[in-house]
């Protein structure tokens, strides 16, 4: 029998010990082997949950068990949970995550303290949620060289953008909807200026292309300028504001990562993507353009991703092998951030003909209402340093790339 140590029981924590809990037959038949639930690690004493007796608050009790072979880190954050996994993994047992920060940020050195310690540090859930994408990446995949990979990886930002859309709500009514319904936080930062899509994309990109890449080198721009008047006029030439991450393989192998808010057309698989569901898409070389569809958060569709990463580890242990992954070559990937050239949305406040002047030959848009003054169009291919050049003067009010 293996026994798990779920450390932090918030939402995704509290799913998990469900998961593992009511589906523990179903598990071992999966398995051959049952999963025992032995210690919860809270700061709470969660004596109104039915796991009270297995309530404890203090980790070596965990580190000092040699019954405990996998321990799932839902704390968060990067302090506490960077020490208790590091721990762990020292202590000889895997641990299992869905803590998208922890892995962007130390994720490589964690795998190193795993490989170290003769044991695996997985982390499907902490990308796409309930979606499965790292191990189809790493396996399935594993004959592609990538040349794309991101899509929608947030579903609280692409829910307010479907209200906008849908609705007609503006940003701060579609976001207070959110946090009504418990998708966007108090403090809905990390969603709605991108710091947990850029995570994402990391993680992503580092699996993809063979070296780390690190939240700081890439420059995130948040939906909070997305405007109604922007919806308006995505519409007026069959395109819908959706909010991506990419990263794109360029010729030398260096790779542009980004997380902005776009322009996609209606027919793109991705404009349909709406709601809370996240859509990662991935291009490789054989296999073509793919795109994985679900929940990207939520408790039991993130326990799903947690439970099957337990699964995998108690699978290979039976082989008498590590179930390893990894985010690349020791080293940082080089990036060109302005490398890629887009045709480009822009909306701005000036007359036609100076606009023109900048620009030369380009589709203005148009859309009901508009104040005197406002336009918009959609330029020629050319790299964003082009475009600031052009713009440079002007009183500009929204850009985005057209996918
Ligand atoms: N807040 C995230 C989202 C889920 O809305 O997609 C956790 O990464």
């Amino acid at each position: 029998m293996a026994k798990v140590a779920v450390m932090g029981f918030g939402v995704v924590g509290s799913g998990v010990c469900e998961v593992l809990v009511n589906n523990q037959e179903h598990i071992a038949k999966k398995t051959g082997e049952r999963l025992d639930l032995k210690y919860i690690l809270d700061v709470r004493d969660l004596s109104d949950s039915p796991y009270a007796d297995r309530v404890v608050h203090d980790f070596s009790i965990i580190e000092n068990d040699p019954e405990v072979d996998i321990v799932v880190e839902t704390i968060g954050g990067v302090q506490i949970s960077k020490e208790f996994t590091q721990r762990a993994l020292k202590a000889g047992k895997s641990v299992v995550t869905s803590n998208k920060a922890l892995v962007a940020e130390h994720g490589f050195e964690l795998l190193k303290v795993a490989e170290a310690n003769g044991v695996s540090y997985l982390f499907e859930a902490s990308v796409g949620g309930g979606v499965p994408i790292l191990r189809p990446l790493h396996r399935c995949l594993a004959a592609n060289e990538i040349q794309e990979i991101g899509g929608i990886l947030n579903g609280t930002t692409n829910y307010i953008l479907t209200r906008m859309i849908r609705g007609g709500l503006s940003f701060d009514e579609a976001l207070k909807e959110a946090q009504g319904k418990g998708y966007a936080e108090a403090d809905p930062s990390a969603d709605v200026n991108g710091p947990d899509a850029c995570r994402k994309l990391c993680i992503l990109a580092a699996m993809a292309f063979g070296r780390r890449v690190m939240p700081e080198q890439v420059p995130t721009e948040g939906i909070t300028g997305v405007t109604l008047a922007d919806v308006a006029y995505a519409a007026s030439c069959g395109k819908k504001v959706k909010f991506l991450g990419r990263a794109v393989r360029l010729p030398d192998d260096a790779v542009c990562a980004y997380v902005a808010p776009h322009l996609v057309d209606e027919e793109n698989p991705l404009a349909v993507v709406e709601d809370v569901f996240n859509g990662i898409t991935v291009k490789g070389d054989a296999v073509g353009d793919l795109m994985f569809y679900g929940h990207g958060a939520g408790r039991l569709a993130t326990a799903s991703a947690v439970v099957g990463d337990i699964i995998d580890v108690v699978k290979h242990r039976q082989r008498g092998e590590r179930a390893a992954w990894s985010l690349g070559d020791d080293g940082d990937m080089v990036l060109r951030p302005d490398a890629l050239e887009s045709v480009w949305y822009v909306r701005l406040n000036a007359a036609r003909p100076a606009v023109e002047q900048a620009f030369g030959d380009i589709q203005f848009l148009s859309r009901p209402d508009a104040p005197e003054g406002e336009c918009a169009f959609l330029s020629g291919p050319m790299r964003r340093s082009g475009l600031e050049q052009k713009v440079k003067g002007l009183d500009v009010c929204s850009v985005f790339r057209v996918l």
